[in-house]
């Protein structure tokens, strides 16, 4: 089965943003990413409400929003309301994971989990099969354009051996330094959904950049 692949806007022209948006909607790409930052659970802000509004006005395609916030619990219904259609937090921001992963589904949205560089996956092995999506930081979150940490794609590995384990369908994302470069021994090691940022938005030709993306196997 083909992999997605997500742009992360965090990377996009905010300037231009429904030019940028419009360039996604265009492409072979998936899925929008969008990256929310609280300051607190990383040494960083990004967008909030108001810009979330405008990307949902403008894309055609379903938003796959990361939530970089603490006791994401607090914010699920407001996510739902600004038309998230995939929702991820932080296995290290919640005190109760498994009820804010149920939280997220009776909402009706999919349900995503994220894992920082330190934390091993066999931490999810009782949530897994809740999951329809665990996401893989190969950077410390908190900033794009970082170098993908390599001993992400053991661990990449690791989880991919899980999910056949437990016979599992989630997908696997992986997030922070992807390029042209690592992209497909990513796919080959079981990644199913490539964000990119950088990689997409800083390139001469975002939309065949996208599609080199894709079309690798
Ligand atoms: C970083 C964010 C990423 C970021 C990736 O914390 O979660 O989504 O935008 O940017 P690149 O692809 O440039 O590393
Ligand atoms: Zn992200």
């Amino acid at each position: 089965m083909s992999h997605l692949v997500a742009p992360s806007l965090l990377a996009a022209d905010f300037g231009n943003l429904q030019l940028d948006i419009e360039m996604v909607n265009n492409s072979l790409a998936d899925w929008f990413h969008v990256d929310v930052m609280d300051g607190v659970f990383v040494p960083n802000l990004s967008v909030g409400t108001p810009v979330i509004k405008v990307i949902k006005r403008y894309a055609k395609k379903p938003m796959d929003v990361h939530l970089m916030i603490i006791d994401p619990g607090r914010y699920i219904s407001h996510f739902k309301d600004l038309g998230a259609d995939i929702l991820t937090v932080h296995y290290e921001a919640c005190t109760h994971l498994h009820g804010t992963i149920q939280q997220i589904k009776e909402q009706g949205m999919k349900a995503g989990v994220s894992l920082n560089p330190h934390t091993p996956v066999k931490l999810l092995e009782e949530v897994l099969s809740d999951l329809d999506l665990v996401l893989i930081m190969s950077v410390n979150p908190g900033f794009g354009g970082q170098s993908f940490i390599p001993g992400t794609l053991e661990k990449i590995r690791k989880l991919d051996e899980l999910k056949k384990k437990h016979r599992l369908n989630f997908e696997i994302e992986v997030d922070g330094g992807v390029t042209l470069d690592n992209a497909e021994s990513l796919v080959r090691a079981g990644v199913t959904v490539l964000v990119a940022g950088n990689t997409v938005f800083s390139s001469d030709d975002p939309v065949g950049t996208i599609k080199k993306l894709k079309e690798l196997k």
